[in-house]
Protein backbone atom coordinates (compact mmCIF):
# COMPACT_ATOMS: atom_id res chain seq x y z
CA UNK A 1 0.00 0.00 0.00
CA UNK A 2 1.14 3.55 -0.98
CA UNK A 3 2.15 5.86 1.94
CA UNK A 4 0.63 9.08 0.37
CA UNK A 5 -2.80 7.24 -0.13
CA UNK A 6 -3.22 6.17 3.64
CA UNK A 7 -3.29 9.92 3.97
CA UNK A 8 -6.27 9.99 1.67
CA UNK A 9 -8.96 9.57 3.91
CA UNK A 10 -11.55 11.40 6.15
CA UNK A 11 -9.98 12.47 9.49
CA UNK A 12 -12.82 11.22 11.32
CA UNK A 13 -12.60 7.99 9.80
CA UNK A 14 -9.28 8.09 10.71
CA UNK A 15 -10.01 8.25 14.39
CA UNK A 16 -12.93 6.05 14.40
CA UNK A 17 -12.27 2.84 16.54
CA UNK A 18 -13.53 -0.22 15.60
CA UNK A 19 -16.37 -1.91 17.65
CA UNK A 20 -15.37 -3.46 21.08
CA UNK A 21 -17.18 -6.44 20.68
CA UNK A 22 -16.05 -7.04 16.88
CA UNK A 23 -12.73 -7.03 18.16
CA UNK A 24 -13.66 -9.29 20.82
CA UNK A 25 -15.22 -11.39 18.36
CA UNK A 26 -12.58 -11.34 16.09
CA UNK A 27 -10.55 -13.44 19.05
CA UNK A 28 -13.70 -15.71 19.87
CA UNK A 29 -13.42 -17.09 16.01
CA UNK A 30 -9.41 -18.19 16.76
CA UNK A 31 -11.94 -21.14 19.35
CA UNK A 32 -13.00 -23.87 18.72
CA UNK A 33 -16.28 -25.50 20.67
CA UNK A 34 -17.08 -21.81 22.21
CA UNK A 35 -20.58 -21.20 24.10
CA UNK A 36 -21.46 -17.56 23.21
CA UNK A 37 -23.56 -15.21 24.96
CA UNK A 38 -22.02 -12.91 22.66
CA UNK A 39 -24.16 -12.20 20.20
CA UNK A 40 -26.92 -9.89 20.31
CA UNK A 41 -29.32 -11.90 17.91
CA UNK A 42 -32.34 -14.05 18.23
CA UNK A 43 -30.91 -17.89 17.73
CA UNK A 44 -35.02 -18.19 15.55
CA UNK A 45 -34.95 -18.42 12.25
CA UNK A 46 -37.65 -15.68 10.95
CA UNK A 47 -41.22 -17.60 11.11
CA UNK A 48 -42.15 -19.44 7.90
CA UNK A 49 -45.03 -17.53 6.77
CA UNK A 50 -42.55 -14.59 6.26
CA UNK A 51 -40.53 -16.48 4.40
CA UNK A 52 -42.77 -17.78 2.29
CA UNK A 53 -44.49 -13.88 1.77
CA UNK A 54 -41.39 -12.58 0.62
CA UNK A 55 -40.34 -15.54 -1.54
CA UNK A 56 -44.24 -14.78 -3.27
CA UNK A 57 -43.62 -11.73 -3.92
CA UNK A 58 -40.19 -12.36 -5.11
CA UNK A 59 -41.79 -15.50 -7.74
CA UNK A 60 -44.07 -12.36 -8.60
CA UNK A 61 -41.45 -10.58 -10.23
CA UNK A 62 -42.10 -7.82 -7.21
CA UNK A 63 -37.99 -7.42 -7.36
CA UNK A 64 -37.65 -3.76 -7.68
CA UNK A 65 -37.00 -0.48 -6.17
CA UNK A 66 -39.82 1.18 -3.85
CA UNK A 67 -40.48 4.68 -3.16
CA UNK A 68 -37.86 6.13 -1.12
CA UNK A 69 -40.21 6.24 1.60
CA UNK A 70 -40.96 2.49 1.15
CA UNK A 71 -44.07 0.90 -0.19
CA UNK A 72 -47.22 2.30 0.92
CA UNK A 73 -48.91 -0.72 2.16
CA UNK A 74 -45.75 -1.28 4.82
CA UNK A 75 -46.12 2.25 5.69
CA UNK A 76 -49.68 1.93 6.45
CA UNK A 77 -49.42 -1.53 8.01
CA UNK A 78 -46.23 0.05 10.33
CA UNK A 79 -48.61 3.16 11.18
CA UNK A 80 -51.80 0.40 12.32
CA UNK A 81 -49.04 -1.60 14.44
CA UNK A 82 -47.88 1.25 15.69
CA UNK A 83 -51.45 2.51 17.52
CA UNK A 84 -50.82 -0.82 20.08
CA UNK A 85 -48.07 1.82 21.67
CA UNK A 86 -50.78 4.81 21.00
CA UNK A 87 -48.60 6.47 18.71
CA UNK A 88 -50.36 7.47 15.76
CA UNK A 89 -48.11 8.15 12.65
CA UNK A 90 -49.55 8.46 9.15
CA UNK A 91 -47.62 7.30 5.67
CA UNK A 92 -45.61 10.66 4.83
CA UNK A 93 -43.92 10.13 8.47
CA UNK A 94 -42.83 7.08 8.43
CA UNK A 95 -39.40 5.89 6.16
CA UNK A 96 -38.54 2.31 5.71
CA UNK A 97 -34.73 1.97 6.57
CA UNK A 98 -32.44 -0.49 6.39
CA UNK A 99 -32.54 -1.67 9.55
CA UNK A 100 -32.80 0.26 12.59
CA UNK A 101 -29.31 0.62 11.88
CA UNK A 102 -29.92 2.92 9.03
CA UNK A 103 -31.97 4.59 11.49
CA UNK A 104 -29.36 6.02 13.58
CA UNK A 105 -27.72 6.90 11.31
CA UNK A 106 -30.24 8.85 9.29
CA UNK A 107 -31.20 10.60 12.43
CA UNK A 108 -27.91 11.90 14.01
CA UNK A 109 -27.08 13.13 10.19
CA UNK A 110 -30.64 15.07 9.85
CA UNK A 111 -29.81 17.07 12.94
CA UNK A 112 -25.69 17.43 13.94
CA UNK A 113 -23.77 20.41 12.89
CA UNK A 114 -20.29 20.85 13.84
CA UNK A 115 -20.14 21.32 18.27
CA UNK A 116 -23.59 20.13 18.84
CA UNK A 117 -24.00 17.98 21.84
CA UNK A 118 -25.68 15.25 22.19
CA UNK A 119 -26.42 13.08 25.35
CA UNK A 120 -25.70 9.23 25.23
CA UNK A 121 -26.32 7.69 28.80
CA UNK A 122 -24.45 5.01 29.18
CA UNK A 123 -23.72 2.17 28.93
CA UNK A 124 -25.71 1.81 25.76
CA UNK A 125 -25.41 0.20 22.20
CA UNK A 126 -22.25 0.55 20.50
CA UNK A 127 -22.20 3.15 17.75
CA UNK A 128 -23.86 5.84 19.36
CA UNK A 129 -21.27 7.94 20.40
CA UNK A 130 -18.77 7.21 17.53
CA UNK A 131 -21.41 7.73 14.95
CA UNK A 132 -22.35 11.30 16.89
CA UNK A 133 -18.39 11.66 16.59
CA UNK A 134 -17.77 11.17 13.48
CA UNK A 135 -20.51 13.58 12.47
CA UNK A 136 -18.80 16.06 14.53
CA UNK A 137 -20.79 16.20 17.22
CA UNK A 138 -19.95 15.81 21.04
CA UNK A 139 -21.17 12.90 22.81
CA UNK A 140 -22.05 14.21 26.74
CA UNK A 141 -22.25 10.75 28.70
CA UNK A 142 -25.24 10.20 31.83
CA UNK A 143 -24.00 7.29 33.61
CA UNK A 144 -26.58 5.47 34.42
CA UNK A 145 -24.97 2.56 36.50
CA UNK A 146 -25.99 4.34 40.05
CA UNK A 147 -29.77 4.47 38.88
CA UNK A 148 -30.44 1.11 37.80
CA UNK A 149 -29.00 1.64 34.28
CA UNK A 150 -32.43 4.51 33.55
CA UNK A 151 -31.81 8.01 33.03
CA UNK A 152 -33.44 10.82 35.99
CA UNK A 153 -34.81 14.13 34.88
CA UNK A 154 -31.99 15.35 37.67
CA UNK A 155 -29.00 14.24 36.08
CA UNK A 156 -30.89 15.00 32.50
CA UNK A 157 -30.95 18.67 33.67
CA UNK A 158 -27.47 18.70 34.75
CA UNK A 159 -26.11 18.08 31.27
CA UNK A 160 -28.33 19.93 29.13
CA UNK A 161 -26.33 23.13 27.81
CA UNK A 162 -26.89 25.33 24.92
CA UNK A 163 -25.74 23.16 22.47
CA UNK A 164 -27.50 20.64 23.31
CA UNK A 165 -29.28 19.45 20.47
CA UNK A 166 -30.48 15.73 21.61
CA UNK A 167 -30.91 13.18 24.00
CA UNK A 168 -30.61 9.27 23.10
CA UNK A 169 -32.88 7.25 24.54
CA UNK A 170 -32.38 3.12 24.13
CA UNK A 171 -35.02 0.94 26.19
CA UNK A 172 -35.54 -1.58 26.53
CA UNK A 173 -31.88 -1.21 27.00
CA UNK A 174 -28.61 -2.73 25.08
CA UNK A 175 -26.83 -3.76 27.24
CA UNK A 176 -28.15 -3.80 30.27
CA UNK A 177 -31.85 -5.07 29.65
CA UNK A 178 -33.38 -2.02 31.89
CA UNK A 179 -36.74 -0.28 31.00
CA UNK A 180 -38.35 2.94 31.90
CA UNK A 181 -41.95 3.08 33.29
CA UNK A 182 -44.29 5.31 32.33
CA UNK A 183 -43.86 7.40 34.95
CA UNK A 184 -40.08 7.55 34.88
CA UNK A 185 -40.47 8.58 30.70
CA UNK A 186 -42.76 11.20 31.82
CA UNK A 187 -40.70 12.87 33.49
CA UNK A 188 -37.89 13.19 31.12
CA UNK A 189 -40.12 14.10 28.71
CA UNK A 190 -41.05 17.03 30.90
CA UNK A 191 -37.36 17.96 30.68
CA UNK A 192 -36.76 17.53 27.09
CA UNK A 193 -40.13 19.70 26.76
CA UNK A 194 -38.98 22.45 28.30
CA UNK A 195 -35.76 22.62 27.01
CA UNK A 196 -36.56 21.99 23.01
CA UNK A 197 -34.41 19.18 22.16
CA UNK A 198 -35.15 16.38 19.88
CA UNK A 199 -35.37 12.55 21.26
CA UNK A 200 -33.41 9.98 19.14
CA UNK A 201 -35.60 6.75 21.04
CA UNK A 202 -34.40 4.00 19.40
CA UNK A 203 -37.08 1.32 20.43
CA UNK A 204 -35.81 -2.02 18.36
CA UNK A 205 -36.54 -3.98 21.81
CA UNK A 206 -40.21 -2.59 22.44
CA UNK A 207 -41.81 -6.32 21.67
CA UNK A 208 -38.90 -7.73 24.08
CA UNK A 209 -40.60 -5.72 27.53
CA UNK A 210 -40.97 -8.53 30.20
CA UNK A 211 -42.83 -6.62 32.58
CA UNK A 212 -45.68 -5.51 31.84
CA UNK A 213 -46.53 -3.08 28.52
CA UNK A 214 -43.59 -0.92 26.88
CA UNK A 215 -44.38 2.73 26.37
CA UNK A 216 -42.97 4.95 24.05
CA UNK A 217 -41.86 8.57 25.06
CA UNK A 218 -43.30 9.77 21.87
CA UNK A 219 -46.57 8.94 22.93
CA UNK A 220 -47.04 11.69 25.48
CA UNK A 221 -48.65 14.92 24.60
CA UNK A 222 -46.39 16.87 22.78
CA UNK A 223 -43.78 14.44 22.25
CA UNK A 224 -44.62 13.36 18.49
CA UNK A 225 -43.28 16.78 17.54
CA UNK A 226 -39.66 16.42 19.46
CA UNK A 227 -38.81 12.71 18.61
CA UNK A 228 -37.36 11.00 16.16
CA UNK A 229 -38.61 7.04 16.24
CA UNK A 230 -37.23 4.16 15.25
CA UNK A 231 -37.72 0.43 15.15
CA UNK A 232 -37.35 -2.43 13.47
CA UNK A 233 -37.82 -6.15 12.69
CA UNK A 234 -34.04 -7.92 13.47
CA UNK A 235 -34.99 -8.53 17.28
CA UNK A 236 -38.43 -9.49 17.88
CA UNK A 237 -39.26 -10.59 14.54
CA UNK A 238 -36.29 -12.75 14.48
CA UNK A 239 -35.17 -10.75 11.25
CA UNK A 240 -31.52 -9.70 11.72
CA UNK A 241 -30.54 -10.79 7.96
CA UNK A 242 -33.62 -8.65 6.36
CA UNK A 243 -32.27 -5.36 7.09
CA UNK A 244 -35.24 -3.90 7.62
CA UNK A 245 -36.15 -1.31 9.83
CA UNK A 246 -37.95 2.00 9.93
CA UNK A 247 -38.07 5.71 11.03
CA UNK A 248 -40.85 7.90 11.83
CA UNK A 249 -40.89 11.94 12.94
CA UNK A 250 -42.98 15.10 12.31
CA UNK A 251 -44.19 15.43 8.87
CA UNK A 252 -42.05 17.92 8.18
CA UNK A 253 -38.81 16.10 9.56
CA UNK A 254 -39.31 13.57 7.33
CA UNK A 255 -39.56 15.42 4.50
CA UNK A 256 -35.89 16.63 5.28
CA UNK A 257 -34.78 13.27 5.82
CA UNK A 258 -35.79 11.59 2.84
CA UNK A 259 -33.57 13.05 1.35
CA UNK A 260 -30.53 11.70 3.17
CA UNK A 261 -32.15 8.09 2.56
CA UNK A 262 -32.70 9.11 -1.34
CA UNK A 263 -29.56 9.51 -2.17
CA UNK A 264 -27.40 7.24 0.23
CA UNK A 265 -30.22 4.03 0.02
CA UNK A 266 -32.73 4.83 -1.94
CA UNK A 267 -34.94 2.17 -0.79
CA UNK A 268 -34.99 -0.60 1.75
CA UNK A 269 -35.04 -4.06 0.03
CA UNK A 270 -38.31 -4.99 -1.51
CA UNK A 271 -38.77 -8.26 -0.30
CA UNK A 272 -37.61 -7.38 2.99
CA UNK A 273 -40.46 -4.89 3.05
CA UNK A 274 -43.10 -7.41 1.84
CA UNK A 275 -41.77 -10.42 4.34
CA UNK A 276 -42.51 -7.53 7.07
CA UNK A 277 -45.93 -6.52 5.98
CA UNK A 278 -46.44 -10.56 6.89
CA UNK A 279 -44.72 -10.38 9.91
CA UNK A 280 -46.82 -7.33 11.51
CA UNK A 281 -50.24 -8.61 10.05
CA UNK A 282 -50.11 -12.62 10.62
CA UNK A 283 -47.10 -13.19 13.42
CA UNK A 284 -48.58 -12.12 16.90
CA UNK A 285 -48.35 -15.36 17.60
CA UNK A 286 -45.03 -16.48 16.75
CA UNK A 287 -43.10 -13.20 18.38
CA UNK A 288 -45.19 -13.67 21.57
CA UNK A 289 -43.65 -17.55 21.36
CA UNK A 290 -39.99 -16.09 21.04
CA UNK A 291 -40.89 -13.40 23.51
CA UNK A 292 -41.88 -16.11 25.96
CA UNK A 293 -39.12 -18.16 25.35
CA UNK A 294 -36.83 -15.33 25.75
CA UNK A 295 -38.43 -14.32 29.08
CA UNK A 296 -37.44 -17.85 30.28
CA UNK A 297 -34.05 -17.57 29.73
CA UNK A 298 -33.86 -14.36 31.14
CA UNK A 299 -35.06 -16.05 34.54
CA UNK A 300 -32.87 -18.55 34.30
CA UNK A 301 -29.57 -16.70 33.50
CA UNK A 302 -30.50 -14.08 36.14
CA UNK A 303 -31.00 -16.69 38.70
CA UNK A 304 -28.31 -18.30 37.73
CA UNK A 305 -25.65 -15.23 37.81
CA UNK A 306 -27.79 -14.31 41.39
CA UNK A 307 -26.89 -17.60 42.34
CA UNK A 308 -23.35 -17.84 42.09
CA UNK A 309 -22.87 -14.84 44.02
CA UNK A 310 -22.90 -12.06 41.04
CA UNK A 311 -23.96 -8.24 42.17
CA UNK A 312 -26.54 -8.29 38.91
CA UNK A 313 -29.66 -6.45 38.23
CA UNK A 314 -32.67 -8.60 36.74
CA UNK A 315 -33.22 -7.47 32.80
CA UNK A 316 -36.86 -6.74 32.72
CA UNK A 317 -36.26 -6.19 28.67
CA UNK A 318 -34.36 -7.13 25.47
CA UNK A 319 -32.06 -10.30 25.45
CA UNK A 320 -28.68 -9.36 27.17
CA UNK A 321 -27.73 -8.92 31.35
CA UNK A 322 -25.09 -7.03 32.15
CA UNK A 323 -23.47 -8.32 35.50
CA UNK A 324 -21.19 -6.46 38.33
CA UNK A 325 -17.93 -8.43 38.23
CA UNK A 326 -15.50 -5.44 40.27
CA UNK A 327 -15.61 -8.18 42.97
CA UNK A 328 -13.05 -10.36 41.10
CA UNK A 329 -10.27 -8.55 40.87
CA UNK A 330 -10.34 -8.43 36.77
CA UNK A 331 -11.06 -5.59 34.15
CA UNK A 332 -13.83 -6.94 31.91
CA UNK A 333 -11.37 -7.51 29.09
CA UNK A 334 -9.08 -9.91 31.24
CA UNK A 335 -12.08 -11.41 32.58
CA UNK A 336 -13.86 -11.77 29.41
CA UNK A 337 -10.11 -13.00 27.87
CA UNK A 338 -9.17 -15.30 30.68
CA UNK A 339 -13.19 -16.86 30.68
CA UNK A 340 -12.58 -17.67 27.04
CA UNK A 341 -9.70 -19.27 27.65
CA UNK A 342 -9.97 -21.29 30.19
CA UNK A 343 -13.35 -22.33 30.31
CA UNK A 344 -14.63 -21.84 26.46
CA UNK A 345 -17.28 -19.32 27.16
CA UNK A 346 -17.85 -15.97 25.21
CA UNK A 347 -18.94 -12.61 26.94
CA UNK A 348 -18.83 -9.26 25.77
CA UNK A 349 -16.44 -6.70 28.39
CA UNK A 350 -18.39 -4.05 29.34
CA UNK A 351 -16.41 -1.00 28.25
CA UNK A 352 -17.70 -1.76 24.58
CA UNK A 353 -20.65 0.02 25.67
CA UNK A 354 -18.80 3.03 27.38
CA UNK A 355 -15.20 3.42 28.77
CA UNK A 356 -16.40 3.57 31.96
CA UNK A 357 -18.04 -0.06 31.88
CA UNK A 358 -15.05 -1.99 33.00
CA UNK A 359 -16.64 -3.49 35.74
CA UNK A 360 -19.09 -5.30 34.15
CA UNK A 361 -20.01 -7.84 31.16
CA UNK A 362 -22.29 -8.69 28.84
CA UNK A 363 -23.69 -11.47 28.27
CA UNK A 364 -26.84 -12.40 25.46
CA UNK A 365 -29.24 -15.27 26.63
CA UNK A 366 -30.33 -15.54 23.19
CA UNK A 367 -28.76 -18.95 23.33
CA UNK A 368 -29.88 -22.30 23.87
CA UNK A 369 -31.50 -23.35 27.63
CA UNK A 370 -29.08 -26.43 27.66
CA UNK A 371 -25.72 -24.24 26.60
CA UNK A 372 -27.04 -21.31 29.06
CA UNK A 373 -26.78 -23.62 32.26
CA UNK A 374 -23.58 -25.24 31.19
CA UNK A 375 -22.12 -21.99 30.62
CA UNK A 376 -23.20 -20.75 33.83
CA UNK A 377 -21.67 -23.71 35.59
CA UNK A 378 -18.61 -22.90 33.63
CA UNK A 379 -18.68 -18.94 35.03
CA UNK A 380 -19.10 -20.65 38.49
CA UNK A 381 -16.04 -22.99 38.15
CA UNK A 382 -13.97 -20.01 36.72
CA UNK A 383 -14.93 -17.07 39.56
CA UNK A 384 -14.70 -20.18 41.92
CA UNK A 385 -10.68 -20.16 41.09
CA UNK A 386 -10.55 -16.75 41.14
CA UNK A 387 -12.04 -16.21 44.76
CA UNK A 388 -9.27 -19.28 45.52
CA UNK A 389 -6.55 -17.27 44.42
CA UNK A 390 -7.37 -14.05 45.87
CA UNK A 391 -7.44 -15.70 49.28
C1 LIG B 1 -30.39 -0.89 20.54
C2 LIG B 1 -30.19 -1.35 19.14
N1 LIG B 1 -30.57 -0.55 18.13
C3 LIG B 1 -30.41 -0.91 16.85
C4 LIG B 1 -29.83 -2.12 16.53
C5 LIG B 1 -29.64 -2.44 15.07
O1 LIG B 1 -30.53 -3.37 14.61
P1 LIG B 1 -30.79 -3.64 13.08
O2 LIG B 1 -30.43 -5.07 12.85
O3 LIG B 1 -32.26 -3.39 12.91
O4 LIG B 1 -29.99 -2.71 12.28
C6 LIG B 1 -29.41 -2.99 17.54
C7 LIG B 1 -28.76 -4.28 17.23
O5 LIG B 1 -28.15 -4.93 18.05
C8 LIG B 1 -29.61 -2.59 18.89
O6 LIG B 1 -29.22 -3.38 19.91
Amino acid sequence: MNNEMKDKISNNLKKLKPSGIRRFFDLVQTKKDVISLGVGEPDFITPWSIIDSAYYHMKKGHTHYTSNYGLLEFRLEVANYLKKYNLQYNEKEIIATVGGSEGIDLALRAIINPGDEIIVPEPVYVPYRPMVEFMNGVAVEIDTSKTNFKITPEELEKKITSKTKAIILCYPNNPTGAIMSKEELEAIAKVIKKHQIWVISDEIYSELSYDGEHFSIASFEGMKEQTIYLNGFSKAFAMTGWRIGYLCGPEWLVTQIIKIHQYAILCAPIFSQYGAIEGLRNCNKEVKKMKDSFSRRRRLIYHGFKDIGFDVIEPKGAMYIFPNIEKYGLSDEDFAIKLLEEENVAVVPGSAFGDKFKGYIRCSYATEIELIKEAIDRIERFVKKLELKSI
